[in-house]
């Protein structure tokens, strides 16, 4: 999978619409809203990778988060949480294209990092995902968070379709399409997508590696209760917090 075919489908116009109704119509998630305050202050220089059309920085800038720089790789995502944010008079907000592989900003410039709703796992290749983590600690003050989300390959749940994904790799009959053991490529509404659902060993190896504690993986159901808004726009999936070593 190239990270090219990902960006294209973040560019298609329903899929940016999906997302731009989600800044009013899903809003902040309480679990994001309780991690967001618990290691964040409303002051702190934060940028946002993968911001998509802006739900989260938007809703944090009107929850009076004073220094939000918004950021996705996808232009139209990016040009649709500008125009929603001007909409709502929120000129402090930044915006910026970026890829969070390699995103152009200094040495320690933000006193934090999020990267919601799973972005960071639509990264095709353990490698640049690895890539990714090793940006965002390089972009960060020592001692900054990175919070992030990412599906769960250890939850019980889906074990049946991991024992059964694992045969097809072991006889070479994966997609071809497939990089890395955990990936997923499936039809949507508006095209295939590409996440990879990583296990929790996996996660922390990785951001030991890019330089980050763990501070804490909790499941976003053991952290709030979510409204069915939020249930029906994405899954159940692991809160993690990080801090720049
Ligand atoms: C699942 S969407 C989430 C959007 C938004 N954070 C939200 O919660 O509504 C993932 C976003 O990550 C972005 N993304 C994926 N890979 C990226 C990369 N390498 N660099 C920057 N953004 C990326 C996509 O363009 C997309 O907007």
């Amino acid at each position: 999978m190239k990270s090219d075919e990902v960006k294209e489908y973040f560019c298609k116009r329903p899929v940016v619409e999906d997302y731009a109704r989600a800044v009013d119509e899903v809003g902040l998630w309480n679990s994001e809203r309780a991690m967001v305050s618990k290691y964040f202050n409303p002051q702190d220089s934060i940028i946002e990778l993968g911001c998509g059309a802006g739900r989260i920085s938007i809703n944090l800038a009107l929850a009076g988060f004073s220094n939000l720089t918004t950021t996705d790789f996808s232009p139209a995502m990016v040009a649709a949480a500008r125009k929603i944010a001007e909409a709502k008079n929120l000129s402090a907000v930044k915006f910026a294209v970026c890829d969070a592989v390699s995103t152009g900003f200094g040495d320690a410039s933000f006193g934090g990092a999020i990267f919601g709703f799973n972005g960071l796992m639509q990264i095709p290749r353990r490698e640049s995902r690895r890539k990714a983590l090793c940006e965002i600690a390089r972009i960060l003050k020592p001692r900054a968070r990175f919070l992030f989300t990412t599906h769960d390959r250890d939850n019980i749940k889906n074990r049946q379709y991991w024992e059964n994904e694992k045969k097809q790799w072991q006889s070479n009959s994966q997609m071809p399409v497939l990089d890395d053991f955990g990936d997923i490529y499936y039809r949507g509404d508006h095209g295939n997508i590409f996440i990879h659902s990583p296990v929790r060993s996996e996660v922390e190896d990785d951001l030991r590696m890019a330089g980050f504690v763990l501070l804490e993986c909790r499941l976003r159901s053991l952290i709030a209760e979510e409204p069915q808004a939020v249930v029906d726009f994405s899954d159940d999936c692991l809160f993690w917090a990080a801090e720049k070593y």
